[in-house]
C-alpha cells in the first residue's frame, strides 16, 4: 500500500521577521565544517556551515564570515583557509570551534600542518586547504573565494545541519 501523500502545511510566521527569516534559512540543510586560518603566529579556527563549491576548473570554494567575527582579519589577511568537512563523529568539534579562545578550541584536536602553514583536522571527511582568491563585501558578512591547492576525502559518515540543529546524513540506498 503506498503511504498517502503529506501536503506541507506552511507553519505560522513567528512575530519576530528577523527571527522567522532565520527560521526559514535554516530549511536549507548543509554540512558542517571548521575553517582555519594561520595568522600572527596563531591557529584560527571557528565551525562554518556556509561552505559551497563554486568552480570545478579552476578550483574554487567559498565561504562566508560576519564582519564582526573576532577572527576577520585572521581569515581575510592571511592569504587563505582551510576547510574540514567534519563527520558524525567529529559533532562535539562543532560546538567546540563556535566558542571560546582560539587556544580552547584546537586543545586536544588532533590536526596535521598543510606546507601552507594552515591546520586542518585529522579524521575530517573531507578537507581542502585554499589560497585566497576573492574577497567580497556584502551586507554584515565578507565571502571568502579561495583556489584549492590540495585536499583530500574519506569514507566516514557525514554530520549535516538542518533546522539549527545537527543531524546525521544516512545513505538511504537499500
Ligand atoms: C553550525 C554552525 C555554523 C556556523 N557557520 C558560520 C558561518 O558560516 N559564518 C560565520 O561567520 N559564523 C558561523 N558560525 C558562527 C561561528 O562559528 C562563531 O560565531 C565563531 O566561532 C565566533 O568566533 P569569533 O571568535 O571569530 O567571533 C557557525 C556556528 C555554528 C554552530
Amino acid at each position: 500500500m503506498q503511504a498517502t501523500a503529506h501536503a506541507p502545511q506552511p507553519v505560522t510566521p513567528a512575530a519576530d521577521p528577523a527571527m522567522d527569516y532565520r527560521k526559514a534559512l535554516s530549511c536549507f540543510g548543509t554540512g558542517v565544517t571548521v575553517v582555519a586560518s594561520r595568522w600572527d603566529e596563531q591557529d584560527w579556527g571557528m565551525t562554518c556551515n556556509s561552505f559551497a563549491s563554486v568552480s570545478l576548473d579552476p578550483r574554487l570554494v567559498l565561504w562566508s564570515i560576519r564582519r564582526e567575527a573576532s577572527s576577520l582579519a585572521a581569515f581575510t589577511q592571511s592569504g587563505g583557509f582551510s576547510v574540514s568537512v567534519l563527520s558524525q563523529a567529529q559533532q562535539p568539534l562543532a560546538r567546540q570551534f563556535a566558542t571560546g579562545s582560539m587556544a580552547e578550541r584546537f586543545a586536544g584536536v588532533p590536526s596535521q600542518r598543510e606546507a601552507s602553514g594552515r591546520l586542518r583536522l585529522s579524521d575530517a571527511l573531507a578537507w581542502f586547504d585554499c589560497d585566497l582568491h576573492q574577497l567580497v563585501e556584502a551586507g554584515d558578512h565578507c565571502i571568502l573565494i579561495g583556489a584549492v591547492r590540495s585536499f583530500g576525502h574519506s569514507d566516514a559518515k557525514a554530520l549535516g545541519f538542518w533546522r539549527s540543529r545537527f543531524v546525521q546524513f544516512e545513505d538511504m540506498a537499500a
